[in-house]
């Protein structure tokens, strides 16, 4: 036993040795600070909409004060992982990269230095960026302001520490080859598939994710959860009962609200308030013409009728069923949300048509209640309470009679789900009350 064992150890270490030997990259020698002159205002003001798109002050940012100089951590299934200072200070961040250094990482997944970048850094999206806009967005970066920060260290446990096995990654699950346009496709259409499959990397949040962490292709756009809020699927298996078109979409990716659809809240309020808001009109059509697509649906339904339809069906459904779960809906949120058929309004949305309701997976809806809508959250300035102080038990039935409403099955293991978000948020939702008070 112990001499198999023994052997075994020595084959692996040996195995291990020969990987790092053979998967090393070379590092790139480093620069000085590029000067301001060396890049032109076209060049940063490229850079500055693409950051937006790409969301990068999302992950790299951790307080307003350090915009860019990392620190976010990002618990992975294998370790928790922090997101580096990419403001050009010279220690701290990437002052010293050379353009070819940061269009490597971008694109290749490879550090400076020649170690290999996890994939929670999502350059295997990133790779698809066109040469003039990884430049746009390395003027950008290389003029922001050098922030002095060092993230903490990262704590991946044995053997995901070891960064060159991320090779092994990249031979299952990463392909090199940039995206090209589908010449059958409009212009817009085009346009749309780079933003979102490259800069704006939708995919990243919005499909399932495998065993390894790597989204799986099959399954893209549909729906997953990350960082404890669910993305909704956005193909044909869209949960949403009145479709997504490219107008809806249009106004929902520029505004962040639909009347038939909602709000965009949680981490997609980010995406859509602080991420696309720079980014010009014809490129938010691109997105919704791409993203309608993805359904397959043809636009020939008319959303305001069938909205009625729905909204009137969820309305007789209240009138027959007087549970606990009704009763707590007409009390706590009828008063908000009851629209009229014919006019429902994105700011207080019809509950059986929003996705936190219809989606197969409850979190959301829960997550929404245990914490509510600040200003800073979803629409900017506007707040809805949360009804933390609600028991598990009345908030499982509300949330079962709003599925009732929505003429949907219950969700499974409610209660269950309630208590590990409460757990999970304990430490945001106590942050969030003294915030209040
Ligand atoms: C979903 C979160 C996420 C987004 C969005 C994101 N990054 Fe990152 N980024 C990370 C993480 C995490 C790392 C660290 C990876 C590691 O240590 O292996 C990283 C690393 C990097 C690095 C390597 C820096 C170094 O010191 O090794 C660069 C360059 C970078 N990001 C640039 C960007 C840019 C530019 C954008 C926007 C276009 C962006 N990132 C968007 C999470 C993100
Ligand atoms: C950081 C993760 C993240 C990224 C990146 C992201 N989304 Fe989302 N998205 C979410 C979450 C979470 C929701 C659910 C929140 C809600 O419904 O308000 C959502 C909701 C949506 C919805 C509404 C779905 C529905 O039926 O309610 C649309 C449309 C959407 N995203 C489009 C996009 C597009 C387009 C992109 C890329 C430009 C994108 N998302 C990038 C997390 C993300
Ligand atoms: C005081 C008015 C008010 C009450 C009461 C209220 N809401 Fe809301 N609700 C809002 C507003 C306003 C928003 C939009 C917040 C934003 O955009 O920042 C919202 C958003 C939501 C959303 C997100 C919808 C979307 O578009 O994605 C859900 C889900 C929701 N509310 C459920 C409920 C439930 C369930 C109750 C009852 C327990 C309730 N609300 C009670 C005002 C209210």
């Amino acid at each position: 036993m112990g001499r198999s064992l023994a052997t075994a150890l020595i084959v692996i270490a040996i195995i291990l040795a020969v990987m790092f030997m053979l998967t090393r990259n070379p590092s790139i020698a480093p620069v000085d600070p590029p000067a301001a002159a060396s890049f032109s205002a076209d060049q940063v003001a490229r850079g500055e909409v693409l950051a937006g798109i790409g969301n990068c002050a999302a992950c790299h940012t951790t307080s307003t004060s350090n915009p860019y100089a990392g620190g976010r951590d990002f618990s992975t299934g294998f370790g928790t992982l922090y997101s580096t200072n990419i403001t050009p200070h010279p220690q701290d961040g990437i002052g010293t990269w050379s353009r070819d250094a940061f269009v490597r990482a971008m694109r290749e997944g490879i550090a400076r230095d020649g170690s290999y970048l996890y994939p929670a850094f999502p350059y295997p999206h990133f790779k698809n960026l066109s040469d003039e806009d990884l430049n746009g967005l390395y003027a950008y970066l290389m003029l922001l302001e050098p922030v002095a920060y060092t993230p903490p260290d990262n704590a991946m446990r044995f053997p995901f520490n070891l960064r060159f096995l991320q090779w092994g990654w990249q031979l299952l699950f990463f392909y090199k080859t940039p995206l090209k346009a589908d010449p059958q496709q409009s212009e817009a259409w085009n346009r749309g598939a780079y933003l979102a499959e490259g800069a704006g990397h939708c995919s990243a949040c919005h499909s399932p994710r495998n065993a390894f962490g790597a989204e799986k292709k099959d399954r893209a756009y549909a729906g997953a959860l990350i960082d404890n809020w669910y993305a909704p699927a956005l193909n044909a298996a869209q949960p949403v009962p009145v479709h997504w078109d490219s107008e809806s979409l249009y106004r929902y990716l520029r505004k962040g609200q639909s009347a038939y659809q909602g709000v965009a809240v949680g981490s997609m309020s980010e995406v859509v308030h602080q991420g696309l808001h720079k980014a010009p009109d014809a490129d938010i059509r691109a997105l919704a013409t791409y993203l309608s697509s993805l359904a397959g649906h043809v636009e020939s339904e008319n959303s305001a009728t069938r909205a009625a339809q729905l909204i009137q069906s969820a309305q007789q459904r209240t009138d027959s069923d007087r549970s606990h779960g009704e009763h707590l809906y007409i009390t706590a949120c009828a008063g908000c949300h009851f629209n009229a058929a014919d006019n429902p309004l994105a700011l207080r949305a019809e509950l059986s048509l929003n996705s936190a309701i219809t989606a197969e997976d409850p979190t959301n809806l829960l997550r929404i209640l245990l914490q509510g809508v600040p200003a800073s959250e979803g629409s900017p300035g506007i707040v809805m309470p949360d009804f933390a102080v609600l028991s598990d038990g009345d908030i499982a039935s509300l949330a079962q009679f709003l599925r009732i409403r929505a003429d949907l099955p219950p969700w499974q293991k409610l209660e269950q789900r309630l208590r590990e978000l409460r757990r999970q948020l304990g430490h945001n939702t106590a942050a969030q009350q003294g915030g209040n008070q």
